[in-house]
């Protein structure tokens, strides 16, 4: 397994819109599994490809203490969104910022997993907003996007100088 690096906002790469997958090699394999170590050791509850430089249609997510609870979301599409819910937020791709985002508290969101092998979840609560956070980085968006504009230059006044002191 390899620690991969996780790109930081304001990185363009962050923007991108991935592509779905459409190879399900050894290859996909490596990089969900080395994923998942990073967002691990990175104490995250979920991680893109596309912060770590793969813009693919990939993310994983384990909201366990125990890390015991991986689940890999291939080319995710929301089917459903229901209600509403404000949950605490962060993203290793924002490190040290935590707001208040407004999302649908219950979903049902397709997939398939690393050997191409569509299923349906239904979730809600912190799961949901997980993997809606998530896809959205799929999407080129970040958590930061739905702050105010305040809010938003302050986040990325900081982070650029966190970088240049890097
Ligand atoms: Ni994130």
């Amino acid at each position: 397994m390899q620690l991969l690096s996780v790109l930081v906002h304001p990185d363009p790469r962050l923007r991108q819109v991935a592509k779905p997958v459409t190879d399900f090699n050894a290859d996909l394999a490596t990089l969900v599994e080395n994923m998942a170590h990073t967002m691990y050791h990175e104490n995250g509850i979920g991680l893109a490809a596309i912060q770590v430089g793969v813009p693919l249609r990939v993310l994983v997510i384990d909201l366990s203490k125990d890390h015991q609870a991986l689940q890999t979301f291939i080319n995710p599409e929301i089917q459903t969104q229901e209600k509403a819910q404000t949950i605490e937020e962060g993203c290793l791709s924002v490190p040290g910022f935590f707001e208040k985002v407004n999302r649908a508290q219950s979903i049902q969101v397709s997939a398939v997993d690393i050997h191409g092998k569509p299923f349906t979840k239904s979730t809600s609560g912190l799961e949901a907003a997980c993997i809606l956070h998530e896809i959205d980085h799929l999407d080129g968006k970040l958590f930061v996007d739905y702050l105010s504009t305040l809010k938003q230059s302050r986040i990325r006044r900081k982070l650029v100088k966190m970088k240049a002191a890097a």
